[in-house]
């Protein structure tokens, strides 16, 4: 791992919020960490933070198996922030008293304030926060003083100035809360003392010194599809170790319109690496023949993928070690509860078995992906390729419905590259998060000239998100539409007939299949 001069620990109990907790502590330049809420003493001292926040969470501290953390961390002279249920169990466990309300609070809402408080330098007496609780801190444990209340919470936050410990009831992460990173920021600067040296220029540095004393001479071997995580982790891999990394990119003919070209460019003439460019489309389409189902289409590929991997890996002998593209919320979630599957979206299943490697190295591991995007900037990665909107590792195979053959694929992808150069043409690139089209398996009757068609219809697919878990169909103006529509059904052979799809996810997915 990376030493980190400065850290903060973010005890995770189950809210919402706590990825959001740990990316605006980054965001005022202090690196931090999510952690789960059992973390032992003897882990946190190794660790050795400047802080430590627990976060909210849905239990009450009153409940059966509610999630606590020993008593010892507050011994441990470490400043802790406790965040509503983080409040709520710091008071329990320091001999306050927690108790239900008799109905939720929940919203924005005005919070009086003590502003003679660390926590609160720089605030009016009054300031709108989002609070979100039923359980409340009716007694403050003591030695502890009331720093903050609303009309129905008599103590929305506390401290105890002499130990480093505060406690507020209200969210200061969410953009509902007005000023809520100056909360974060006043206990990171006036009560943990942080200096802010954590920038992506300095993760860069760090990361290609320890990258070079980790591996020094030793090979290693890196994945490529093209995509920003694995594009970033193989240009960060290539700075510290040039040309004892080799990339295997494996071009299974379902990506983009000229995409494979592009990646092979890049990568062989930008960077100071070994490159194997493996044109495996015939293969993953004699594969894929006949086969309807998209979780089959998923597994296939993702399979093929890792034989095809694996048989260039075999080639290089061993590879002392194998580069991920991990980044943080795959860790985090990893770590959570199951949901069920509603597609099975990893591309590649699992490690390849075969492949001789010694240990795995996971550069990106610590960073969400606006933060890959900022160091593959730093790095020198174009701009088109760092800001690159998702693309399934399934590629345009799950934008086939149906079966795929080869002029099918011709035909999406030329249809595809044609609404995507509209999209830039019109500047909606910028606030549509992913656009595509998708062949349907549907034939109609159409006209051209004074010939009668029955031709492919092809959907157009653009929706607004933040984190593609929802999302709304963007409202695309109706001239672009127009110009999208005429354009594919007049340069592409065989489709008479465009649709655009107005289904925001929920109901719809985001991909068709
Ligand atoms: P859905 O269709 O589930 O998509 O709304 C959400 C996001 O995930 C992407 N996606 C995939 N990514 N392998 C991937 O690597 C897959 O099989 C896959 N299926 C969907 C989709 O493009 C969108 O960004």
């Amino acid at each position: 791992m990376l030493e980190k001069k400065e850290l903060i620990l973010i005890l995770d109990f189950g809210g919402q919020y706590n990825q959001l907790i740990a990316r605006r502590v980054r965001e005022c330049n202090v690196y931090s960490e999510v952690v789960p809420y059992d973390i032992t003493i003897e882990k946190i001292k190794e660790k050795n933070p400047k802080g430590i926040i627990f976060t909210g969470g849905p239990a009450s501290v009153y409940g059966e198996d509610s999630p606590r953390c020993a008593k010892e961390i507050f011994e441990l002279g470490i400043p802790v922030l406790g965040i509503c249920y983080g409040m709520q169990l710091m008071t329990h466990i320091l001999g306050g008293n927690v108790a239900r309300a008799d109905k939720r609070e929940y919203g924005a809402t005005e919070v009086n304030i003590d502003n003679s408080s660390v926590l609160f330098e720089g605030f009016d007496t009054k300031n709108n926060f989002l609070m979100s609780h039923t359980d409340f801190v009716e007694t403050v444990p003591e030695g502890f003083k009331n720093i903050a209340s609303t009309d129905t919470c008599p103590n929305a936050g506390m401290e105890n100035k002499e130990r480093n410990l505060y406690g507020i009831q209200f969210h200061p992460e969410v953009n509902l809360s007005v000023n809520g990173t100056q909360v974060i920021k006043n206990f990171l600067f006036n009560i943990c003392k942080c200096s802010g040296d954590w920038t992506m220029s300095s993760f860069v540095q760090d990361s290609i010194k320890m990258l070079k004393e980790k591996i020094g001479d030793k090979k290693a071997l890196c994945a490529l599809s093209g995509g920003v995580d694995s594009s970033v982790a193989a240009v960060l891999l290539s700075k510290a170790i040039g040309k004892n990394l080799t990339c295997i990119f494996v071009d299974h003919g379902l990506l983009r319109k000229n995409e494979g070209d592009e990646v092979e460019k890049i990568f062989t003439e930008q960077y100071d690496l070994n490159f194997i460019r493996v044109n495996a489309k015939d293969r993953f389409l004699e594969k894929l023949a006949g086969v309807t189902d998209p979780e089959k289409k998923r597994k296939i590929i993702g399979e093929e993928f890792i034989r095809v991997f694996e048989q260039e890996a075999k080639k290089l002998g061993t590879i002392d070690f194998l580069v991920q593209g991990t980044i943080y919320p795959d860790v985090i979630e990893s770590g959570l509860g199951k949901s069920a599957v509603i597609k099975s979206h990893h591309n590649v299943g699992g490690l390849p078995d075969y492949v001789d490697f010694k240990e795995i190295v996971e550069p990106l591991r610590s960073l969400f992906k606006d933060e890959v995007r900022k160091t593959g900037l730093e790095l020198g990665i174009p701009e088109n390729l760092v800001f690159r909107q998702p693309f399934p590792g399934p590629g345009l195979a799950i934008r086939i419905i149906g079966d795929i053959t080869e002029d099918k694929l011709n035909i999406l992808k030329e249809a595809d590259s044609i609404f995507r150069e509209e999209i830039a043409n019109s500047g909606l690139h910028k606030s549509i998060n992913q656009y595509f089209a998708v062949l349907t398996n549907l034939r109609s009757v159409g006209v051209m000239g004074d010939e009668r068609t029955y031709d492919y219809t092809v959907a157009l697919r653009a929706v607004e998100t933040t984190d593609f878990m929802t999302g709304v169909w963007s409202r695309i103006p109706y001239d672009v539409l127009d110009k999208v529509s005429s354009r594919i059904v007049n340069e592409v052979d065989h489709v008479n007939r465009v649709c655009y799809d107005i289904t925001s996810k929920p109901p719809a997915t985001i991909e068709w299949e």
